[in-house]
């Protein structure tokens, strides 16, 4: 029985490996057999006959891929969408296409110039006809796709191919009869396969694996109840016959060669139209414009990487290279994203690399109220560390008290409009959030490269040194703190217990008493041990000169905290000439303002530690105001919890033997903070070292 479909297929005449344009061909140039090719092609063309009709187009010399007609362009109903091949090595082939199309009496819409597109090898339709399925990542662009939706009146779903080896959405995707699909989840990205998953139910996906992937299973031409492939494992013909579908096998090695099978070598160009659908698409388009160090700082890379990584694309508009060293760039780009919750977080990222809307598509920000004390609205924007600014009613506000991971609040008061980051259970009912990405910019210093250079750890920004490096960093940091105390500036440590268990207690005591440090951030436990150590000369019961655990040591430290808390604050006991030295006692002498944060383990407590934890982050963030440097001595807990309350511009050394942790804190992506991961006594002993061999003091001729 012939069916009344009919297949458009190319005679291989002409075919060969000649070159490689995907991962199929390499090694396989000139490997192909013809005799082979011939065979097998006319089989599937036998088979094809024998459930419906076949055209054929006639092969042109020179371009050995047009078998493949498949990639001639897309079809549904009278119109036909004419591929633009990304690689030249195809891109011949387009008139022998364009001019079989056009003598066949249907309607041929041609994509403007550098948009490719590559025809039903990345766009399939839903065999019911509900939707077109469309595929980008490789070789067709997300720009494309609400062109096709425009001009064959269809819903298009976007999908993301992110396996190199199927670079076409029909070398891993076939939809068949009865709305069921074949299909292999690896080849695309989580977002994809959420959208295939919320089309498709779950019994009408037939997942396929990797060794019948790369048999090129899901390249199959579909005919009623009748599947043509390469090959299939038993287990996916059984599979396959369980939900009525029987396989037909024709082997198609010689064109596995060239990265195609049944479904490529076939393009079907009988496509019956619904009348219900109707165009629609997810695609979202929005032009950004980056200006600053684009090449120097490598900000360009950046984001086109981001925008690609997130599953978006992009196109350059313009690109305005500076020409003189000082001289900054400008460029726009067209960023397009599957769906509206892509491209949101696309931007957001966009935002942090600087980059702003053209003038003439600026937007005031969406606010949405705060309903419930405490909650923000579902789509709020989520800070960052840098100076941000929002537009409302046309004017562009400055972000109060920026911060990550808060939210921005606006409140009007008798000064006028305030936007202020804010945490979550900060957020009272009545206030305004931002939420989307929109009329949100974040503000970018673009210095000259020397300034960037004399300004920021040069050395390594944002990087994790070896410890070779670490001298490197002892050098600077010196210099850095020599600097901020002699301009009166600020200094403020988080410091773990580790400090004291490695022997740099007296270290941290003498950086505070010459005036380096003007705050002390911490646990319990870090001013615990200080003070044991002081007082007995062990840290949690191990004698620090000798190293080794006093009998009954694990004990001192509870003593200690009994007898702090006679006193009622280490202040007293400082006082009281109970505490006579050390990092604690320093700080008392020197009026060095500290915050001890609680936690769940914590014996005692010290009478001045703060267990109230919402109260200690308060605290925390008083004393982190108007820092200029901020040093992480091994404490996870305190580090991060200071680097989450900390805005872009503050210098932040993280030091610590766990490299996690210092990854963690410089992947904050600012270039101001930097790691070393070393042993945090040895580090403070070396700065100490440094120090003093600075010693004629800097002199500021900063303001
Ligand atoms: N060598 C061809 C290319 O890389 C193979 C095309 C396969 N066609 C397809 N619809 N997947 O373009």
């Amino acid at each position: 029985m012939v069916s009344p479909i009919r297949f458009l297929m190319c005679a291989p005449d002409h075919y060969d490996v000649d070159y490689v344009i995907n991962p199929w061909m390499e090694g396989n140039i000139h490997k192909s057999s013809r005799d082979r090719a011939v065979e097998q092609w006319n089989k599937l063309y036998k088979v094809i006959k024998d459930h419906a009709i076949v055209d054929l187009v006639t092969p042109a010399k020179g371009w050995p891929d047009m078998v493949f007609t498949a990639n001639a362009g897309l079809v549904l109903g009278e119109n036909v969408v004419l591929s633009r091949f990304l690689h030249k090595e195809r891109q011949g082939e387009e008139p022998y296409f364009q001019q079989w199309f056009e003598n066949n009496g249907y309607n041929v819409q041609v994509l403007p110039k550098d948009l490719p597109f590559e025809g039903a090898g990345d766009a399939l339709l839903d065999r019911e006809g509900r939707w077109l399925w469309a595929g980008y990542g490789f070789r067709s662009e997300l720009d494309s796709h609400p062109y096709l939706a425009k001009w064959l009146d269809i819903e298009v779903i976007s999908l993301r191919l992110i396996d190199d080896r199927f670079y076409h959405l029909d070398t891993c995707f076939c939809p068949l009869a009865n709305g069921y699909l074949l299909y292999y989840p690896g080849a695309f990205d989580s977002y994809s396969n959420r959208v295939i998953e919320m089309r498709v139910a779950l019994e009408k996906r037939i997942a396929i694996e990797e060794k019948d992937a790369v048999n090129f299973a899901c390249n199959a031409v579909n005919i009623d109840h009748i599947v043509i492939m390469n090959k299939a494992s038993d287990e996916l013909k059984l599979k396959l016959a369980e939900v009525g579908f029987q396989v037909i096998e024709t082997p198609l090695t010689e064109f596995l060669k060239a990265g195609g099978a049944s479904k490529c070598l076939t393009l079907r160009v009988t496509e019956p139209v619904r009348e219900e659908v109707h165009a629609t698409t997810q695609v979202e388009s929005r032009i950004i414009r980056l200006e600053g160090h684009l090449l120097d700082a490598g900000l360009i890379n950046r984001a086109l990487d981001l925008i690609v990584d997130m599953g978006g694309s992009f196109q350059v508009l313009n690109f305005n290279l500076g020409e003189q060293r000082q001289s900054t760039s400008a460029a726009e780009v067209k960023v397009s994203a599957p769906s509206h919750d892509v491209m949101e977080g696309i931007f957001s990222n966009l935002i942090d690399l600087g980059a702003v809307d053209l003038p003439q598509d600026e937007k005031d920000a969406k606010l949405e109220p705060v309903l419930q004390a405490g909650v923000a609205p579902d789509d709020f924007y989520v800070s960052t560390i840098y100076p941000t600014e929002v537009r409302i009613n046309g004017l562009w506000f400055k972000v109060e008290n920026q911060r990550m991971d808060g939210a921005i609040a606006i409140s009007q008061t008798p000064n006028g409009m305030v936007a202020k980051c804010k945490i979550l259970r900060d957020l009272e009912i009545g206030e305004q959030v931002v939420v989307d990405v929109q009329g949100i910019r974040s503000i970018r210093k673009t210095e000259s490269r020397e300034q960037r250079n004399a300004q920021e750890f040069s050395f390594m920004s944002s990087g994790v040194s070896s410890e070779k490096r670490v001298e490197l960093v002892v050098e600077q940091v010196a210099w850095e703190l020599r600097k901020i105390r002699d301009a009166g500036g600020k200094v403020v440590v988080t410091a773990g217990p580790v400090v004291i268990h490695t022997g740099g207690g007296e270290h941290l005591a003498r950086l505070i008493r010459e005036g380096y440090v003007q705050g002390l951030l911490g646990g319990n436990a870090i001013a615990v041990h200080d003070i044991e150590q002081n007082m007995m000369g062990t840290s949690l019961g191990v004698d620090m000169k000798r190293g080794i655990a006093v009998r009954g040591g694990h004990r001192h430290h509870l003593k200690v905290i009994n007898a702090i808390r006679r006193f009622g604050s280490i202040a007293r006991a400082v006082d009281g000439g109970v505490i006579t030295g050390g990092v604690m006692y320093e700080c008392v002498k020197n009026d060095i303002p500290f915050v001890l944060a609680g936690s769940i383990r914590d014996d005692g407590p010290l009478p001045d530690t703060q267990m109230n934890l919402i109260l200690a982050q308060q605290e925390y963030t008083k004393i982190i105001q108007g820092a200029e440097m901020i040093l992480m001595l091994s404490s996870m807990l305190h580090s991060i919890g200071v680097g989450n309350m900390t805005p872009a511009g503050v210098r932040m050394v993280c030091v610590d033997i766990n490299p996690a942790v210092v990854t963690k804190l410089s992947d904050r992506g600012s270039v101001e903070s930097i790691g070393v991961v070393t042993d945090v006594g040895l580090f403070l002993s070396l700065l100490i070292q440094q120090l003093d061999k600075l010693t004629s003091p800097y002199v500021s001729n900063i303001g």
